[in-house]
C-alpha cells in the first residue's frame, strides 16, 4: 500500500517518535509498505513520522544512488527499527540534500562523514555498524526524523529566510509534486 507523504507543517514531523515494541503487530507489512511509498515517490530514505506514523522507523534504498559521479552504492536497501546513533566521526562535508517531505527543494547540509548506528533489521536482529559517505548521509538524515528534526533546521539562517514562501506553500499544498501528499490542514 501506497501511504501519502507528510509535507512540511506538519506536527508529526515535530514530533519526537516512540519505539516500536518488538510484538508490534504488522511490522513487516508496514515496512514492506514504506518500500513501496519511497519507491513511488522515488525518495532514498523513507522514515515512519512522513507516513503519520510517529515510530523509530526507517528505511533506505540507496542502490541507484551514484557517489561522487561514478561510484555506485550496490546492495544499501535497509530498514532500520530502533536506531541509536552511537557516534558521528570525521569532517563535517556538504552535500545538495532533499526530502520528500519538502517537495522541490534542495539545500547543502553539512554533516560529519561517519556514522557509527545500532538497529534491528527487519528480522529483529540487533546491528551494529559504521557506515560512511553516502550512506551516513542518508542515515543521519532519516534519523534527524525520527527526532523532530528536518534538513532545513540545519542550512544558513539566510538561506532559509528565502526559503520562507516556498516553505509556506508547501505547508499549504501548493507544490507542484507527482506522489500524494498530506498538509497539517487536510
Ligand atoms: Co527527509
Amino acid at each position: 500500500m501506497i501511504y501519502p507523504i507528510y509535507v512540511y507543517g506538519s506536527p508529526v514531523l515535530r514530533k519526537k517518535a516512540i519505539e516500536i515494541p518488538e510484538d508490534y503487530e504488522k511490522l513487516g507489512q508496514l515496512v514492506d509498505d514504506m518500500f513501496e511509498t519511497m519507491g513511488h515517490s522515488e525518495g532514498v530514505g523513507l522514515a515512519a513520522p512522513q507516513i503519520g506514523l510517529s515510530l523509530r522507523l526507517f528505511v533506505i534504498d540507496a542502490t541507484q544512488v551514484e557517489e561522487d559521479d561514478e561510484e555506485f552504492v550496490p546492495d544499501f536497501k535497509k530498514a532500520f527499527i530502533n536506531p541509536v546513533l552511537l557516534d558521528t566521526k570525521g569532517q563535517e562535508v556538504g552535500y545538495n540534500e532533499g526530502c520528500l517531505s519538502i517537495p522541490n527543494i534542495r539545500e547543502d547540509v553539512f554533516r560529519p562523514e561517519k556514522v557509527r548506528i545500532r538497529y534491528f533489521d527487519s528480522e529483529w536482529k540487533l546491528q551494529d555498524e559504521e557506515y560512511d559517505g553516502i550512506r551516513a548521509r542518508i542515515i543521519q538524515h532519516e534519523y534527524d526524523h525520527l527526532e523532530g528534526i528536518l534538513f532545513t533546521d540545519k542550512i544558513n539562517p539566510l538561506r532559509k529566510r528565502l526559503l520562507t514562501g516556498k516553505l509556506n506553500a508547501i505547508s499549504k499544498g501548493r507544490v507542484d509534486v507527482d506522489y500524494k501528499i498530506k498538509t497539517a490542514a487536510r
